[in-house]
């Protein structure tokens, strides 16, 4: 039986952190799971991360059903969100509707996430309504990072710190069951948590947060081009990665691989009746 929202809405009042992390392939995801993480993210960082994109923006529904489909064969327990890319949601309110049901029912995840706050509660309550969990998205919205004018901590005026709030409530009130909050000041998102009665989950966001999400390359280390300020690095599997290919790649030059341990043998008599 895979996690429910409700056991993730349960987990608030009782004061246990919920851990969340990306995935986008099938072995990844497997372990993940194995691991005991409740909350799987098929994000659309997979544009930058799996797929060499300076941004989410190329990112297709293809793409992402494609990858939704492959972590859900790798896992039996976790909740899998399939993440809404851009121009998916935004153009109204049936194919908002319409796109998330893809994710439900080809890619066979449990819920979606869609960026946004006031200005797409509509199209989050509809989606609610119509049996789709959805795991709102506010702060840093990287789908928006054109207007936004790049990877900015976010709310720190009064102003901007009243709309994410609203926002955050606006997301509540049209029944979201989860809402992340993207590198926001850490007593902004405190507030925030302390001011909605769903879990908030924060990337960037402090440890006020109900959970926290987590880019799987960047905690692992997979990802060469940049670490970002909030990630932690649990593993360096570029270096690991990169020494084992250069063994490989020695040991081919020099003959040393394969040995009789990873080679097949066959009948003696048979070879030398070919050989004749
Ligand atoms: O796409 C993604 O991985 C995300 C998380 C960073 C929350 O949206």
């Amino acid at each position: 039986m895979r996690i429910t929202i409700n056991q993730i809405k349960e987990m608030k009042p009782k004061g246990e952190k919920i851990a969340m992390l990306t995935a986008y392939d099938y072995s990844t995801a497997r372990i993940v799971d194995e691991a005991g993480i409740p909350l799987i993210l098929v994000g659309d960082s997979l544009g930058m991360v799996v797929l060499g994109y300076q941004s989410t923006i190329p990112v297709t529904m293809e793409d992402m059903l494609h990858h939704t489909k492959a972590v859900v064969r790798g896992t039996q327990r976790a909740m899998v969100i399939g993440d809404m890319p851009f121009m998916s949601y935004h153009i109204s309110v049936d194919e908002a509707l319409r796109n998330a049901a893809r994710f439900i029912q080809e890619g066979g995840a449990q819920a979606v996430k869609l960026e946004g706050g006031v200005t797409v509660a509509e199209k989050v309550k509809r989606i609610v309504d119509c049996g789709i969990p959805v795991l709102g998205h506010i702060g840093l919205t990287p789908q928006s990072i054109n207007q936004l004018g790049g990877y900015k901590v976010q709310g720190k005026s009064p102003e901007a710190a009243i709309r994410m709030l609203k926002d955050a409530q606006a997301l509540e009130e049209a029944g979201a069951f989860s809402v992340v909050l993207e590198t926001v000041p850490a007593p902004l998102a405190t507030l925030i948590t302390q001011k909605i009665a769903i879990p908030t989950i924060g990337i960037g966001a402090g440890i006020g947060c109900d959970g926290q999400v987590q880019v799987i390359n960047d905690i692992l280390g997979s990802f060469a081009d940049f670490v970002p300020k909030h990630a932690k690095q649990y593993a360096k599997l570029v270096d690991t990665i990169s020494n084992a290919i250069t063994e490989y790649l020695n040991e081919v030059k020099g003959g040393k691989f394969p040995t009789d341990e990873q080679s097949f043998s066959m009948d003696e008599s048979i070879l030398a009746g070919l050989k004749k």
